[in-house]
């Protein structure tokens, strides 16, 4: 397992719980250099998620919740009526970041009501509060991603070879991950499951991350370039793919990073389980298909200038979404901390494997 965390709430003294900072693992760095960003900067956090420093949708959700528990210690307000608003001024802010993952809304959200609920208590509970209501967002973060890798490993055999797009593990969680879940479970069983990770470009999180964090846990990795996925399915080496997700709407369409759907479509051609991993903090009912997920489209400069070598001209027309959707007859089941879903998800999602119904929220 990995043992750097991705987002920790950092007390200023040791054995208090408040005033304290965001800690986050500036994930531009990886693979060479482990440094960490502690912050109670509300700017400092916007830029930290908008650069990806951290990044995973449910590692946003975190850290903005962290983040606005920690820029609320600072706030001076005169009462508890304008400490509530101030809160939802700092959670608007930080939901302008990123627009895909709608882990970050659902977490500003929780934070949003959570102060709302206190509005009549002392602001210095209400601080306390937010505090409280952001480490509960981290550890249920973590106890969902555990019970999805035990849901997840059903759908795995000893021996198999997975295929993974983009990093949905331990790294763009609280802990442990959403697609890489079922792996870190089949490997504390003493199963062999071996992982291809495409490198995902532009970024490159599977490269610098997956294949980093899954070779710090010990499991036996291969990175290929995104071209090289169709081959690999071709040669008969993958069982299954898992991925995790952005955003799933109502009918199960799963916005997820660019290339997700692509592979989706070779995974069909050839036969192989698509899957897609996520906690319900990556539900979105109010959504009854993909089509109106926004995408989120990034710079020129990083399909232009990776890692700060210029590798097309410079006033090249670039289009770069950092996400795609991909239409839920492509998926072959969908897993949460409930349970396994498959088709049809416009029922199934509700209840998945037909047991408890998801929270409304
Ligand atoms: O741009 P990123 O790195 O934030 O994109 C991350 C992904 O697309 C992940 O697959 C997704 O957030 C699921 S993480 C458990």
């Amino acid at each position: 397992m990995l043992s750097v965390k991705t987002v920790e709430w950092v007390p200023d003294t040791p054995g208090r719980l408040l005033p304290g900072r965001v800690r986050i693992l500036d994930q531009t760095l990886l693979p060479d250099n482990i440094r960490f960003i502690e912050t109670s900067d509300i700017e400092v956090v916007w830029r930290a998620i908008r650069t990806v420093q951290v990044r995973g949708a449910p590692a946003i959700g975190v850290a903005a919740a962290m983040g606005v528990a920690a820029a609320a210690q600072r706030l001076d307000a005169p009462s508890a009526t304008a400490l509530v608003s101030k809160v939802a001024e700092l959670a608007g802010y930080l939901a302008t970041a990123r627009p895909t993952a709608v882990n970050l809304f659902w977490a500003l959200d929780r934070m949003k009501r959570a102060a709302a609920r206190h509005a009549a208590c002392l602001p210095a509970e209400i601080k306390e509060t937010l505090v409280r209501e952001a480490i509960r967002i981290r550890d249920e973060d973590a106890a969902m991603c555990r019970a999805i890798g035990e849901h997840g490993v059903a759908l795995l055999h000893d021996g198999d070879t997975i295929l993974t797009h983009c990093n949905a593990g331990a790294l763009a969680t609280a802990e442990f991950g959403t697609a890489l879940a079922p792996v870190y479970v089949a490997m504390e069983r003493g199963w062999t499951i071996r992982v291809f990770a495409d490198e995902t470009r532009p970024l490159l999180q599977g490269a610098r991350l997956t294949a980093w964090e899954l070779g710090q846990a010990g499991a036996d990795v291969t990175l290929i370039c995104d071209n090289v996925a169709a081959q690999v399915m071709k040669e008969s080496r993958i069982q299954a793919v898992l991925v995790g997700a952005d955003r799933i709407a109502a009918n199960g369409d799963t916005a997820n990073k660019i290339g997700t759907y692509g592979v989706a479509v070779l995974a069909k051609a050839h036969g192989i389980p698509f899957y897609v991993l996520a906690p319900s903090s990556s539900f979105d009912f109010s959504m009854p298909t993909g089509a109106t997920i926004p995408i989120e489209e990034r710079g020129a400069e990083e399909v232009t200038s990776g890692f700060g070598k210029r590798i097309a001209p410079r006033e090249v027309k670039v289009y770069s979404p950092a996400f795609d959707v991909t239409p839920a007859d492509l998926i072959a089941a969908i897993v949460c901390e409930k349970g396994i879903a498959k088709p049809d998800y416009r029922l199934s999602l509700q209840r998945p494997a037909g047991g408890q119904a998801l929270p409304a929220e």
